[in-house]
């Protein structure tokens, strides 16, 4: 039975929440029944909670921290026999039919500022493929490489979905199988003011965002993507998001580590380029694994090193996980305990009291997000491994400077230009180069220098500037 509005509006009033409802005599009827759902669905205890704990986060040293054992690059250290033993065991897990990857593609892309999805962004230096396509390709070539059908689980967002599934449906599933491309939706988290109280987006809706791409877990286990997963023996999880145009996916590298250290759940790291870098680290945090946030590490272990001169807490976070599928199925069977939501403050268009529309220019309030690298912790083992940046980590960002379109372009180019050259073919200094990944024989080959331009579609075209 729907519970009467007099009875929500009391429930929002004593939450301190009855503003919601300031415009409700002047919605229409369509306009009442939006926002009494949407109301109904917001847990306010919980809001209360989220809230309290955002104003007491750990303070930053308040956690014991260890370097975590990381399988570092042989340059650095690490073994490559270790590594080529991890690849075939890799490529046994995913000849097997094992492995699934999944993309988030869930968030608003705010920073860039793109019309659409991030993931329909052109890309592609030559061909301004787009970054959906670029990945497409990718898991193309792993498919014919591995002979297996590697399903493609697409999370979207309600902010995403629509134009996501048209842009796939329009471009045919970029020719990989329909019935291997899974979306799955992400729920919506309300945004707060600054002292907690719920923001109105229209006079008829509370404003709210995507839940953060550690709403995955839920999204994974209610759309039914895991027992998908299940039915079709997958038991690995490649996981991206879909801002990386360089991302390996189905690493076998990875994919061996992880199942060789009978892991849960693991991470690819980067060395940070500076202790101020502002990525997430890698580290040991009491008797757990965990990702250490750049706002919430200390001086004391953010600028230590060691004897060497080298930074002890260098491994840092790149989003690229490796997951069971029964580990992402325990953790979406208790979201509250494993993901605290976190607040960012962000700019968010709302209305004022008088109902006007308000585009702030300064942060006004908080958006909630839980980070699916949270689970870690609860994974009783990890693998760590460790990459070089330029070669898979490039990811768009911000309309402009770092981390945007061109730098990543620039990144991509710079890829495609070490195979050539590892494979002595020359390409001019003054053009952009672009393959078609779908037609590669694997990245370690292409960096060993298997690669053939004829094979591999090499295109180019001159750079204007
Ligand atoms: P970011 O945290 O960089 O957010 O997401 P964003 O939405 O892309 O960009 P900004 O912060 O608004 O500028 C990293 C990855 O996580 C996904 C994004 O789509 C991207 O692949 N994501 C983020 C989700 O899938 N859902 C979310 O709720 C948030």
């Amino acid at each position: 039975m729907q519970p009467s509005i007099e009875s929500l509006r009391t429930k929002y009033d004593e939450a301190g929440q009855g503003h919601v409802f300031r415009f409700w005599d002047t919605l229409d009827d369509a306009g009442r029944r939006a926002l009494a759902a949407q109301a109904e669905a917001i847990d306010l205890a919980e809001l209360r909670r989220v809230h309290q704990s955002t104003r007491s986060l750990a303070a930053p040293g308040s956690r014991r921290l260890e370097p975590a054992a990381v399988e570092t690059l042989p340059e650095y250290g690490g073994s490559a026999e270790r590594r080529a033993r991890a690849k075939r065991r890799g490529e046994d897990v995913l000849r097997a039919g094992r492995v699934a990857v999944m993309v988030v593609a869930g968030g608003q892309g705010t920073r860039l500022g793109f019309d659409g999805p991030k993931g329909l962004f052109p890309l592609g230096p030559v061909t301004g493929r787009t970054l959906f396509q670029l990945q497409a390709q990718k898991i193309r070539g792993a498919r014919r490489r591995y002979g297996a059908a590697i399903p493609w689980y697409v999370m979207t967002s309600p902010a995403t979905d629509a134009p996501t599934r048209a842009y796939f449906a329009g471009e045919r599933w970029f020719g990989l199988p329909e019935r291997d491309v899974f979306f799955f939706r992400q729920s919506m988290a309300p945004a707060l003011d600054f002292e907690g109280r719920l923001l109105l987006e229209t006079p008829s809706r509370i404003a709210e965002s995507p839940n953060g791409h550690g709403g995955a877990f839920q999204a994974l286990a209610d759309s039914g993507a895991l027992d998908d997963m299940a039915r079709r023996g997958i038991t690995t999880i490649s996981y991206y998001q879909v801002d990386n145009p360089l991302i390996q996916l189905a690493d076998p590298v990875f994919v061996g580590l992880h199942d060789e250290a009978r892991a849960e759940m693991s991470a690819k790291v980067v060395r940070k380029i500076d202790p101020m870098e502002k990525v997430g680290v890698v580290a040991r945090v009491g008797d757990r694994l965990g990702i250490v946030e750049y706002t919430e590490i200390d001086d004391e272990h953010r600028f230590q090193k060691d004897a060497a001169g080298q930074l002890v807490y260098w491994a840092g976070s790149i989003a690229i996980h490796v997951l069971e599928v029964e580990f992402a199925r325990r953790i979406a069977r208790d979201p509250e305990r494993h993901l605290p939501y976190h607040a960012s403050a962000k700019k968010i268009p709302c209305i004022a009291a008088d109902g006007s529309p308000l585009r702030p220019a300064e942060p006004n309030g908080h958006k909630l997000e839980r980070f699916l690298f949270d689970a870690l912790p609860a994974a009783e083992r990890v693998a760590l491994l460790e990459v070089a940046r330029e070669d898979e980590y490039a990811p768009v960002k911000n309309a402009e400077g770092g981390d945007s379109p061109a730098t990543a372009r620039c990144a991509l180019d710079d890829v495609v230009r070490r195979w050539l050259d590892a494979a002595r073919i020359s390409a001019p200094a003054d053009a952009w180069v672009e393959v078609d990944h779908a037609r590669l024989d694997g990245e370690d080959d292409a960096r060993a220098g298997t690669l053939r331009a004829d094979d591999v579609g090499l295109v180019l075209a001159p750079r204007t500037k």
